[in-house]
């Protein structure tokens, strides 16, 4: 066992990105974006999703996997989205429950064949792009053609799109205008409050089985500033201070934990 887990106490990594989906931590602001994003899959929507790095995009839609019912859903996820061409022709036959084909082609030729029963199926196919802001252009015409599809007013599959705010300039160039018309939702992330750092720091300690709290208040506000709301840099630097104020017999991390740290990884 790591030293500092021994020290505090704690039963596992409290900051470890290996989190169960019914331990997501959800403050009013995430459950809210959750939320929406399963009102809008279930009205068959298409939906924009944009936040910082490290503000929780992708934990918010693990949270929302976890409330869309299977039978009525197929829902596909995509992380890489710089994956090729033929790849990713595959994973949008997948979402959309056809054969795999590795052209664009093939998929739109696949979709007219089939638009009839893919209309009529009870089964609505959501396409979850991750890391959208780095899709190939081409790629964005071709899902705009697909969600352009005149499909007898029924929506043939939702399409999620999650990225940095990059993603938001790129879909309100001229040229992804008609597509970003089509998502009818917009959401965004915002980045962690004062409040929040609090709580979720409080939350993941408490997960890993301790009750009281092991960063002072006053620690708290310096970790909240030094991460600008981010979550996965507040795990990185929480970690680090619990491991050094482990080290230094501390039963919490205080202000002066907090400072040493910050000051040491500053070092170039
Ligand atoms: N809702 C949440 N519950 C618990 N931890 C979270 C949550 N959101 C973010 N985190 C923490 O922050 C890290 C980064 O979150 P992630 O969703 O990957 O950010 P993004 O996709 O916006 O870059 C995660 O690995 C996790 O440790
Ligand atoms: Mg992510």
């Amino acid at each position: 066992m790591s030293m500092h887990l021994d020290h505090f106490g704690l039963s596992a990594e409290p900051f470890s990105k290996e989190l169960a989906d019914k331990d997501l931590w959800l403050p009013p602001s995430k459950q809210h974006v959750v939320d929406e994003l399963v009102e809008a899959i279930e009205a068959r929507e298409s939906v924009a999703i944009t936040g910082e790095s490290g503000v929780g995009k992708t934990c918010v839609l693990r949270a929302t996997r976890a409330r869309i019912p299977t039978d009525r859903f197929r829902l596909t996820y995509c992380h890489n989205a710089t994956l090729g061409r033929r790849d990713f022709y595959r994973q949008l036959c997948l979402a959309l429950g056809l054969r795999p084909s590795a052209t664009a082609a093939a998929v739109f030729y696949a979709v007219s064949a089939h638009v009839e029963e893919l209309a009529e199926t009870r089964v609505h196919p959501v396409f979850v792009l991750d890391e959208a802001h780095l899709l190939h252009q081409d790629t964005l015409d071709h899902l705009h053609i697909l969600l352009n599809y005149a499909w007898d007013s029924r929506a043939l599959l939702s399409l999620v799109l999650v990225g940095l705010s990059e993603l938001d300039e790129r879909l309100q160039l001229k040229r992804n205008r008609s597509l970003f018309s089509r998502l009818h939702r917009r959401l965004e992330i915002d980045p962690t409050t004062p409040e929040d750092t609090l709580d979720y720091l409080r939350v993941r300690v408490r997960l890993a089985g301790v009750e009281r709290d092991l960063f002072a208040e006053d620690a708290v506000a310096m970790l909240h500033e030094a991460a600008h709301g981010a979550l996965r840099e507040l795990d990185r630097v929480a970690s680090t201070c619990l491991r050094h104020a482990a080290r230094k017999k501390r039963k919490v991390v205080d202000r002066d934990v907090v400072s040493r740290v910050l000051k040491a990884s500053a070092r170039p």
